[in-house]
């Protein structure tokens, strides 16, 4: 990216975003391996504190859930990670669904698009992957936390089986990787305060209502344990995902879910 491209982004995010702590400061950068990486380095080396954001336009080693990587070409996408330093109580594993909330609504809000979230936090739109969340977390010398937004918007690029989607290969729209940061920063703050109002019960049954997941029937991969086949019910207060199976109601705290397909196949585990 061009410096002036990049000193444009960062007057634009100056001037648009209207926020009271998130994003303040926003670092943008041109390349950088992995911004959760680069945010947990600022929070112990320049310190970063709670809001503060940084953007890539791109990555040189995004990394994903599971140990996977994240494909982060330059100039196509958004690579995002936000510092938040929530009271200890919240800081249960529930970030990445208020991450999810966050990233339906601006994509719902701004294209129309009928976006949802697979469980535990894939964005998906007509199941296919658009955004994938990932959060890292500790509690020394305080509690802390990094959320990590990958989020396709001119390049999902399919790998194997694995099915990825943009919004632009959805939407035929005007998009703007500046508009969606600005938008989907503002959400966040919102969302963020009601949750420390409102509290988990709420954030789950706000998630719940943007899940491509449940009511669907679901096989469910754990590492070194039997896969669960059976009917996505409900998501707890924890945020596991709770499905009736051989007449059990099994808690999933961790895995990959494949939904079912009207031919009776299982979607692959990754979108
Ligand atoms: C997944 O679905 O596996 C999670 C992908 C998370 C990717 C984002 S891009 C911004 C941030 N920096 C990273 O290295 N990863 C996350």
């Amino acid at each position: 990216m061009s410096t002036e491209r990049l000193s444009w982004r960062m007057r634009h995010i100056e001037q648009e975003l209207r926020t009271d702590w998130l994003g303040h400061p926003v670092t943008v950068l041109d390349q950088v391996d992995s911004t959760n990486r680069y945010a947990k380095q600022a929070r112990l080396e320049m310190g970063a504190r709670h809001g503060a954001v940084v953007w890539a336009d791109q990555q040189t080693q995004g990394r994903g859930r599971l140990g996977k990587v994240w494909h982060s070409p330059a100039g196509q996408n958004i690579y995002l990670s936000i510092l938040l330093e929530p009271p200890r109580t919240y800081l249960t594993g529930l970030q990445s669904l208020l991450a999810g909330i966050a990233v339906i609504r601006t994509v719902r809000a701004l294209t129309g698009l009928d976006a949802r979230m697979k469980w535990p936090n894939d964005g998906v739109i007509h199941g296919k992957k658009f955004c994938g969340i990932l959060v890292e977390a500790g509690l020394q010398p305080s509690p802390w936390c990094v959320m990590g937004i990958g989020l396709n918007v001119f390049h999902g690029e399919t790998i194997g089986i694995v099915h990825a989607t943009s919004l632009q290969d959805e939407w035929s729209g005007v998009l703007s990787r500046e508009d969606l940061v600005v938008h989907l920063l503002q959400v966040l703050e919102e969302v963020y305060a009601t949750w420390m109002i409102e509290g988990n019960v709420w954030l789950t049954a706000e998630w719940a209502k943007y899940s491509a997941t449940l009511g669907e029937c679901v096989k469910v991969t754990r590492p070194g344990q039997d896969d669960v086949v059976g009917v996505a019910e409900a998501i707890d207060t924890d945020g596991a995902l709770l499905v009736r199976a051989d007449g059990h109601l099994h808690t999933v705290i961790a895995g990959e879910v494949s939904i079912r397909l009207a031919d009776g196949r299982y979607a692959p585990d990754r979108f």
